[in-house]
Parts: C-alpha cells; structure tokens; sequence
C-alpha cells in the first residue's frame, strides 16, 4: 500500500457535515465574492474554495458589494503583491462598516508570512477568518466557528496533508486545472512558495489519472496539470521510484491516453526534466506543442547563486534534445533580472541565451527581495541598473515574440476556443497546441440558425470549448489575428 500523507475519510466527512450545517446556520441565498492573484495553483485553490462554499449553499456574488463573504487569496511572490493587499483590505474595511454581517476572509500564500499575519492582526483586525494554502480542506470547520459565535478564527496550520475527493467549482469551461502535487523542495534563494507552500507532496497517480479520466468525459477540452516543478512528481514515494525512471513522464503519458483532447502542464525545472518526458511528448499529439522551461538566468554564476541546480550548458542540452523531437514545439521562459550580484557580462549571458533560444514569450520579473529568502540579505543590484536592463530584456524578447509570431501568417492551425475576445466585438479568442494566443473572426454561417442573431456574448458562449482550425492573417508581438477556416460541427446539436 502507497503511503500518502492523506487527509483521512472520517475527517473529510467531519467537514462535508459541517457543510450542511453551515448552510442552516448561515441561512439561504447567501453568496460569496474571491480575489484570487498569483499563479495557477491559487487559481486552483479558489476553485477549491468556492466548490466548499457551494456545498454550503452559496453562489458566486456578480461584485463585492453584494457578497456575504469575500475571501482574498494572496500570493506573495513579489513585493508588489503586498501594496495591492492592503489596498484591497482597506476597501473591504469600507464594505464591512456598511454591512457588519459580511465575513471577510485572507487565505493563500501571505498567510504563511509572519509579517502579514502579524499586520492583519494589528491593523485590519475586522478580518474575521484567516487560514493558509494547505488549510482549504478545512474551510467547513474554521466557517463554522465564526458563524457559531467566534469574532475571529486565525487558523493556520503547519500540517500539509493531501485532501482528495474535494468538490471543485471550475471557473472555465474549456481547461479544467488539476494540482498533481503540492509545495516545493527547491529553495531557489529568491523564492517564497517552499515557505510558504511547504515540502513537496503529491497525489496519488491513479486519482490523479481518475480525475482527468472524469474531466474528459464530463466534456472538458483541455487539462492543464499543475505543480511548482511537475519533473519531481511522485519521487519522494518509494514504490513509484523503483517501478518508473521518471514518475511525472509516467504520469502524463497516462493522462494523454485518458482521451482528453488537449494535456498541458507547468512549470517544469530544468534540472530535473527528462529526455523520457520529451519522448513522451513526442508520442502524443494531444499534449500541448509548447514547453515552459524558465530560464532565470543565462549566466551559470548567477544559477548557482541562486541555487538553481543546472548550468546553461545542461539547460541548452535540454532545448536542442525537444526541438529534435519536436521541430515545431515553441519555448516560453521566466527571467529574473537584477539578482544580486547580476554584472554586465551575466545579464549579457541572459541575451545571449534568449537570441539562442528564441522564446516566443517570456514572463520578464525585476527580482523583489522577499522577507526570509537568503538573496534579500545580499547587496542589491541598484535600480536605476535593473531599470535599464529590463528594458533592454523586454525590448528583446518583443522582438523575438513578433519574428515568431510574424513566421505563423499563412498558418492553419486548431484552436480551442476560449470565448468571446475581451477587445473586439463579435471576435473570439483561444489558443493553439503551441500556445499562441490567436484572436479570430468566424462567419454568421458557422452559426446554428438560432445563434445567428443573438450577441457576440451568446455566440462566444457557445463557442468556449470547442475547436475549430483557424488560418493566421496578422501577427502582434502578443497576439495572432485569423480567420475560421472550418472545425465546428456541421449538424448543430444545440
Ligand atoms: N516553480 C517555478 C516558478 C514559480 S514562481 C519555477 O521554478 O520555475 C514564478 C516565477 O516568478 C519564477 O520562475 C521567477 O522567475 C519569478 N520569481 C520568483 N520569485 C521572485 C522574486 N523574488 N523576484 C522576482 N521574480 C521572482
Ligand atoms: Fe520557487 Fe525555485 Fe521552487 Fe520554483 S523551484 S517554486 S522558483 S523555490
Ligand atoms: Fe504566489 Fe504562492 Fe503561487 S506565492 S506564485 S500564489 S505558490
């Protein structure tokens, strides 16, 4: 029997009835508002957060002032993180005066940080429960005792236990995100997420397998497998090590074959990804034509200072080893410019990897000291440098982005639809296998009769989830524009 550090059935069914009787306690048509910011694993959080409040009978609030609770789930990777989250609880302080019945809520990573728990103690005490990334479980119990009585439940626990079987209330309809394992082992030296979201810890294979298996047949498009470095799932558990080389290239090769018609995962590490897992890639079309490997840096200086576990040279191996296996697999990045002790040469270093990979997008950071990471202790690299060499990094990378995006024109490629396009009317917007994001018009006749006259919101509603190819007429540096070759279902069965 596989040992996981699981949340045990009794004590989840412990919460499912702590669920009704939160909803009698709470009373009928109550709804609930989240804030959600940081990386997709919060995404997911939330989504975990509102299938336990659905349980207790309430519905999503169109905005804040008509909620009865309003959670905020906070990420605290950089510094920036922290201004907005004293602003959004300043308003929310505003919000409760009106109505002292609202339950106001903080949970994620910045409750894992001493300094903001302890300043929300201090100065925004009107916040009623508090709890951390692994707590969400949970929620049932700390909801209870503040609707029982208790003016405030702080509650964050240092245990991390596994809960499975959680309802989830998915806020897309064409990817559904599933967490394959939680926290992180790294401790890259500017990182908060092993602090805040503790050791690593993954989940079962086969209810990872299940779960995926269930999201296909209930009509989901697209999954997109979740950890802080997927390449070291399942090698903390003994039996996977000895039965699989590399658990994660295992893991995936029996999501692809589920029958989900789109697999995409992040974020991979460099220095653990596999050859096996680019064989496996390689194997079946429906895992995404598109690779996350952030880079850092481009100087094996500054890799090693902050703790990365790779050189360049390893890392460019990687790279020429997937694009012999996939020709057209496109790279996306992170870069951090700016870490301590970063000299002219290593930022040099960092551009000249880029004009070798050739990313079609990069997430560009200017490193933030965080409280408790040892980089913050080291002597800063002085802004008015880092000013000017992010600038030279992001006028690169646009560069790069629009070359890549430029080669696409002419292109037919499937897309999955994600919906109405937020900028243009009566234009919809998805992604292709290799993560472009294409912009495109489709005629009235791609319509079912009924639809043909209703609003682009309709119609674009309709569309979210399906595929359909499309040809690439006009390239942006973030964006593809095109046109609806053909795809969607000729009989409408509506
Ligand atoms: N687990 C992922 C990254 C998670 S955080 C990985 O190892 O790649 C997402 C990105 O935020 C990181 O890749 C890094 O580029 C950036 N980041 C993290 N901490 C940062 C900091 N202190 N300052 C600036 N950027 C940071
Ligand atoms: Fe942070 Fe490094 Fe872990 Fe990524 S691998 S979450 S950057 S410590
Ligand atoms: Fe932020 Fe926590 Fe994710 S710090 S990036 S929300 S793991």
């Amino acid at each position: 029997m596989l040992k996981f550090k699981q949340v045990s059935e009794e004590e989840l069914q412990r919460q499912r009835d702590l669920c009704v009787e939160n909803k009698a306690l709470w009373g009928n048509e109550k709804k609930y508002f989240i804030m959600t910011f940081g990386c997709q694993l919060n995404d997911n959080d939330s989504e975990k957060v509102a299938g336990l409040l659905r349980e207790m009978g309430l519905s999503r609030a169109e905005n804040k002032e008509t909620a009865d609770i309003i959670l905020i789930n906070t990420c605290s990777v950089r510094e920036n993180a922290s201004g907005r989250f004293y602003g959004n609880l300043g308003e929310l302080k505003a919000l409760k005066r009106a109505n002292p019945n609202l339950i106001v809520g903080v949970c994620g990573c910045m409750m894992k940080q001493d300094v903001y728990v302890e300043k929300v103690k201090h100065s925004y005490s009107f916040v009623d429960i508090m709890f951390g990334p692994a707590d969400i479980w949970r929620l049932p119990e700390i909801l209870n005792r503040r609707l029982r009585g208790s003016r405030r439940v702080y509650d964050i626990s240092n245990e991390e236990l596994i809960a499975e079987d959680q309802p989830v209330l998915r806020e897309r309809k064409y990817r559904a995100l599933v967490s394959i394992m939680f926290g992180c082992n790294n401790f890259c030296t500017f990182c908060v997420v092993p602090y805040t979201r503790g050791r690593e810890r993954s989940r079962n294979m086969d209810d990872i397998v299940k779960e995926v298996k269930t999201l296909a047949a209930d009509g989901y498009s697209e999954v997109m497998l979740l950890g802080q470095n997927v390449d070291s799932y399942g090698k903390e558990i003994r039996e996977y090590r000895k039965a699989y080389n590399n658990v994660f290239a295992e893991l995936l090769r029996r999501c692809a074959q589920t029958g989900i018609k789109r697999l995409r995962f992040m974020t991979s590490h460099p220095k653990d990804i596999s050859l096996e897992l680019l064989d496996v890639m390689a194997e079946y079309p429906n895992i995404e034509r598109h690779l996350h490997l952030p880079l850092q840096s481009g100087s094996n200086q500054v890799l090693h200072d902050m703790n990365r576990h790779y050189t360049i040279e390893r890392y460019l191996n990687i790279v020429a080893e997937a694009k012999k296996r996939m020709p057209d697999l496109q790279f996306s990045t992170d870069i951090i410019v700016g870490f301590p002790g970063e000299t002219e040469a290593d930022f040099e270093q960092t551009l000249l990897i880029m004009d070798k990979v050739r990313y079609a997008s990069s997430y560009t950071f200017q490193y933030s000291p965080r409280p408790g990471t040892p980089a913050a202790l080291a002597a800063q690299v002085p802004q008015d440098v880092v000013d000017a060499r992010f600038q030279r990094l992001v006028e690169l990378q646009n560069s790069h982005s629009l070359e890549i995006a430029q080669a696409q024109i002419g292109r037919v490629c499937e897309v999955l639809i994600e919906g109405l396009s937020d900028h243009v009317d009566d234009r919809y917007t998805g992604r292709s296998s290799d993560n472009f994001l294409i912009n495109f018009s489709v005629p009235k006749t791609a319509f079912p009769g009924r639809l043909r006259e209703q609003t682009p919101q309709a119609k674009g509603d309709y569309l979210e989830g399906k595929f359909c190819r499309v040809m690439i007429t006009e390239a942006k540096t973030f964006s593809l524009t095109g046109e609806y070759v053909d795809g969607l279902p000729d009989n409408f069965t509506e």
